[in-house]
């Protein structure tokens, strides 16, 4: 009996793996028609970086070849930011670090894609806004 059970648990880890391909998902998503990253990011709770880091093997750096159907990852266990902030117009890093009680050095640390001076940040961009560091490794891609 135990080992029936630990083979299925096997088998459903092995599939879980095959779904979007990358090792310790801690969260999948299946794209639907329309989707874009930012969007899927503001819906899903996910950081730009995050989701295009974790799907690097897969979603090129324009987010221009999802497809429906397609399951990706929203995040690695260990390494998942899910409390986030969708950028608005007239924001900036001193405000949403404000905003979400934390330094903006650790905005800076958790969004690796914003420059020092946060001026690359965009409208509809999501910055992971948690209050703790997330230890994003380069291995996060598949
Ligand atoms: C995203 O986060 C908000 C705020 O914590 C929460 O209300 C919402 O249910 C979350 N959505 C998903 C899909 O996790
Ligand atoms: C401030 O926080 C609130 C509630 O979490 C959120 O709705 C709002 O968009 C945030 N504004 C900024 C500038 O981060
Ligand atoms: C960090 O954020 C969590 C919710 O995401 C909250 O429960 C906790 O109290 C916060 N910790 C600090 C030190 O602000």
């Amino acid at each position: 009996m135990f080992s029936y059970v630990a083979a299925l648990v096997a088998v459903a880890a092995i599939a879980v793996h095959a779904q979007s391909g990358v090792a310790n998902c801690d969260r999948e998503y299946v794209v639907q028609s329309g989707d874009f990253c930012d969007e899927i990011s503001a819906a899903q709770n996910v950081s730009t970086f995050q989701l295009a880091e974790v799907n690097s093997a897969v979603i090129d750096p324009l987010c221009d070849n999802l497809f429906p159907g397609e399951t990706i990852c929203l995040g690695v266990t260990g390494q998942d930011c899910d409390v986030v902030h969708v950028v608005a117009e007239g924001d900036n890093c001193i405000a949403i670090a404000a905003n979400a009680s934390i330094t903006e050095s650790l905005l800076l640390t958790n969004n690796p894609n914003v420059n020092a001076e946060c001026s690359n940040i965009g409208i509809g961009e999501v910055l992971c806004t948690a209050n703790v560091t997330i230890p994003y490794t380069p291995s996060t891609a598949a």
